[in-house]
């Protein structure tokens, strides 16, 4: 007869047995643990090698043909026989096991398939059961997992960045998915995630901003569309401002040529003098040094423009599902601060003076990795501050504040040296246990990005053109379009799906032609194409209309088909996925498990029919797909889309 054993108890005994040989692990989140308890149990005595060793090594595989959990045996480093013969003793050896199909070797390598008939019983119920928490595994982030009372670990994930007043370029669109991305993941793993936007927010165009506003603004578009009216008279100021400082030059110029040829440059340098004093740029100079010293008139309206612009961002950043709790940004790095940060540098003996501004010279550093980084400044002679500069002043401060156990920056590779520069300085000058904690998740370029109506201003933008684009392609299927409630808002929710799987499709730091076309078609391993698999597997349980009591009593065991087996088989890693992920920290992991897992479906649908099939047998099968909807929704929300039902 058929070993009784309901998930629970294979789940509780797994925890217990689990714990007794300290795996690393909690199975109970993660079926494919059962499996590498039971083997590492099985190999310990065969192998002399500890349980907990070789349950690190069981890796998944790429591709179901060759098995479950792959063991490669050289791993474990045992003494005497050649690993090919050591892999094949083994599987000789191997006891028998109700979930475990006799291991096969593959020249080194331990093969281990499934039993699918236990596979089976164990998985469906258990996604079945924790819904939108299957894949999730909350003992990650423990500071202890000894010891959970000890409360998760920390982690900010700063992410997005846009610069105020200056558009929203490509770079800022890929951090802000990364980057949600990233703190979904996270907080599956149940790490307490601090989504952080850091705003560029200070500096000189502050002040341009703020005089542009007193010659071009307007209250009214100021509070309709603040970001878009920020950014016209911006560019409206930086119209008067350019040509002004490109007279300027040419006369510099002019005086330069004038003292070679040591002739009279009194005239010239009064008049350059006087250009220069009356000019849009010193004006906002004078501006910003109000800032800079705290002058509350001018911070007044430089905190409207800031806090206006906050709540246009937060609109946008919630149609993408993303929510910050912190809005910092390089206002926020307080003067004294900055001045602590220079005297760190200056007693580490990292900074000197040159030219009267205080600069870091990494290439005195004996490391070859240290030297490419360069030089660079950190105070001006003027003595205002710089980004860099403020970044140090920042992460201490983020450190102080939030006591984080790991920061993520999320920022283009363009700023690689920038970044690596700051881990490096921070490190130098005594705050290594921070700069230990600091990760950079960098990523390539967007090439040719650019809405319909010319250059990006801001995400609402790019969002605007996909939906549109979308909206037309759900068009062409006349009958279709005639079913779905509200296209207008399923248009935009599928257009921020192809912009979002079409940017987290590659591994990062690829670089990507940005396609409306291409990211925009139902072919090929798109966000549509997500939404597609997702919305008919809500249309199979529409028609097949049984209860969630009728889909939890199914008799699984009639699920026999190799296509419902390995789909099973699929499903179960997904856990498995979500724990690799955190070690790539990259989107595509997830992506390329939702399409294998979307393409096995699609094959299914013929072979695996519900409507029209026996009802216990239909019972089943919904059950299957049912399963795999929830792991389906489960992936598409970790990635940040919203999954649709109908479309
Ligand atoms: N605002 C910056 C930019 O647009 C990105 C900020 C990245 N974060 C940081 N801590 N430096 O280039």
């Amino acid at each position: 007869p058929p070993q009784k054993c309901s998930f629970a108890m294979a789940a509780s005994q797994a925890l217990a047995d689990a714990q007794r040989v300290g795996a690393p692990a909690d199975p109970y989140n993660n079926p494919v643990d059962l499996y590498r308890d039971q083997i590492s149990r099985d190999l310990a005595p065969l192998t002399g090698k500890p349980a907990g060793d070789i349950f690190d090594r069981l890796a998944y595989t790429q591709t179901l043909d060759k098995g479950d959990l792959n063991l490669p045996v050289p791993a474990l480093r045992i003494q005497g026989k050649k690993p090919n013969e050591q892999a094949a003793e083994l599987a000789e050896k191997y006891p028998d096991n109700p979930a475990l199909e006799k291991p096969t070797a593959n020249g080194p390598i331990l093969q281990f398939f499934f039993k699918s008939e236990p596979l089976v019983r164990l998985v469906i119920p258990s996604i079945l059961q924790k819904k939108q928490h299957y894949g999730n595994n909350y003992t990650l982030g423990l500071k202890d997992p000894s010891d959970p009372s000890k409360g998760a670990k920390t982690i900010i994930v700063e992410f997005s960045s846009p610069n105020i007043a200056k558009p929203f370029h490509a770079g800022h669109l890929r951090s802000t998915i990364i980057g949600g991305f990233l703190a979904n993941l996270h907080e599956a793993a149940g790490w307490k995630v601090i989504r952080m936007n850091y705003l560029g927010d200070w500096g000189r165009q502050f002040g341009l901003l703020a005089n542009a506003f007193e010659t071009y603004g307007s209250e009214e578009k100021l509070k309709q569309d603040p970001i878009g009216h920020l950014f016209d008279i911006y560019v409206a100021i930086n119209k008067v401002s350019g040509p002004e400082e490109d007279e300027i030059k040419t006369k510099q110029e002019q005086l330069k040529q004038l003292e070679e040829r040591k002739e009279d440059t009194a005239t010239l340098a009064t008049e350059i003098a006087a250009l220069q004093a009356k000019s849009t740029n010193e004006k906002a100079r004078q501006y910003f040094k109000r800032l800079e010293n705290g002058d509350e008139k001018a911070l007044a309206v430089w905190r409207r423009f800031r806090d206006l612009s906050i709540s246009r961002y937060e609109k946008t950043y919630a149609r993408l599902n993303i929510h910050y709790d912190v809005y910092s940004g390089e206002s926020q790095v307080e003067m004294w601060r900055l001045d602590r940060a220079c005297n760190e540098l200056e007693q580490s003996g990292l900074s000197e003076e040159s030219k009267g501004a205080i600069i870091v010279d990494l290439t005195k550093n004996k490391d070859k990795n240290v030297k490419k980084l360069g030089k660079t400044l950190v105070k001006k002679s003027d003595g205002s501050s710089l980004y860099l500069t403020r970044d140090l002043g920042e992460a201490v401060k983020r450190d102080e504040l939030y006591h984080f156990d790991k920061m993520i920056y999320v920022i283009s590779s363009q700023q690689d040296v920038h970044v690596n520069q700051m881990f490096k300085i921070l490190e130098l000058m005594g705050r290594k246990e921070i700069s230990d904690k600091c990760v950079l998740v960098n990523f390539g370029m967007v090439l040719g990005m650019s809405t319909r109506k010319g250059t990006v201003k801001f995400l609402d933008d790019i969002l605007r053109d996909v939906g549109d684009e979308m909206h037309g392609v759900m068009k062409k299927n006349d009958k279709k379009y005639s079913q779905v409630e509200n296209p207008e808002q399923t248009a935009d929710t599928l257009g921020i799906s192809a912009v979002m799987v079409q940017d987290m499709k590659g591994k990062r730091i690829n670089n990507y032609e940005f396609s409306l076309e291409q990211m925009c078609s139902f072919e090929g391993d798109t966000g549509p194409y997500l939404q597609y698999a997702h919305a008919r597997l809500c249309s199979i349980t529409r028609k097949a209309a049984l209860t969630a009591e009728e889909i939890n009593s199914a008799d699984l065991s009639l699920l026999k088909e190799s296509h419902a087996i390995n789909l099973v088989r699929v499903l179960a890693s997904w856990p498995d996925m979500v724990q690799q992920t955190l070690k790539t920290l990259e989107p595509t992991t997830v992506l390329t498990y939702l399409f294998k897992m979307t393409h096995m479906l699609s094959s299914s649908y013929d072979v695996l029919q519900v409507v029209g099939s026996e009802p216990e047998l239909k019972k089943a099968r919904m059950a299957l797909y049912e399963a795999a909807r929830q792991v389906l929704h489960n992936g598409m929300k970790m990635l940040g889309l919203n999954p649709v039902e109908r479309m």
